[in-house]
């Protein structure tokens, strides 16, 4: 899939000027929207985790030019993502955030074409950082979870 870079970059340019803003709105949204994902926070100072998560963007935006070098970085992103407690079914959840807060934060420049370009941006973050993620089988599906468990009782 062909990122619209350019959209991207132009779109992220106005976001980087208001960042407490953008961070704010989204840990909040997300807690709101999602608060199953609370636990996993629970040991975390979110002032840092705000920061790291807005340099972790910033990183992507600049190295769209740099497939190798995003595929690398976002893989081991998500291998240390399993370690965090996350699982697959967090990505959409943290992804249907971050639209609502570019959508919120860019107002009148969040276009249809701005929206397609950040959720096929998010897809191929996703995939690449759950390629470095290798989830053991029976948190990916609930009938391998049922297996799993009916094998143990027998
Ligand atoms: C676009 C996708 C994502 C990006 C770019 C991202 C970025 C980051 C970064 C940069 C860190 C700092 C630690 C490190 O570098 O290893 C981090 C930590 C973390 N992320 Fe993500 N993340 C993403 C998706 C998610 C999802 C889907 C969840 C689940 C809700 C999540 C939950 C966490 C947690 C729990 C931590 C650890 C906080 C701690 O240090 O206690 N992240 N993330």
């Amino acid at each position: 899939m062909a990122l619209n870079i350019e959209l991207l970059e132009s779109s992220f340019s106005r976001i980087k000027a208001q960042e407490a803003n953008f961070m704010n709105y989204f840990y909040l949204t997300l807690f709101a929207d999602y608060p199953q994902v609370k636990p996993l926070f629970v040991n975390t100072s979110m002032k840092k985790q705000a920061k790291q998560l807005f340099k972790s963007l910033v990183f992507v935006v600049e190295n769209l030019h740099c497939p190798d070098v995003l595929t690398k970085s976002l893989k081991a992103l998500g291998t240390r993502h399993i370690q965090y407690g996350v699982q697959p079914e967090h990505y959409p959840m943290v992804g249907s955030t971050l639209l609502k807060a570019f959508a919120i934060c860019l107002d009148s420049a969040w276009t249809p074409n701005t929206e397609q370009a950040w959720s096929e941006a998010y897809a191929v973050i996703t995939e690449l950082m759950l390629s470095g993620a290798e989830y053991p089988i029976e948190i990916l599906t609930p009938q391998q979870n049922d297996r799993t468990v009916l094998s143990d009782l027998n």
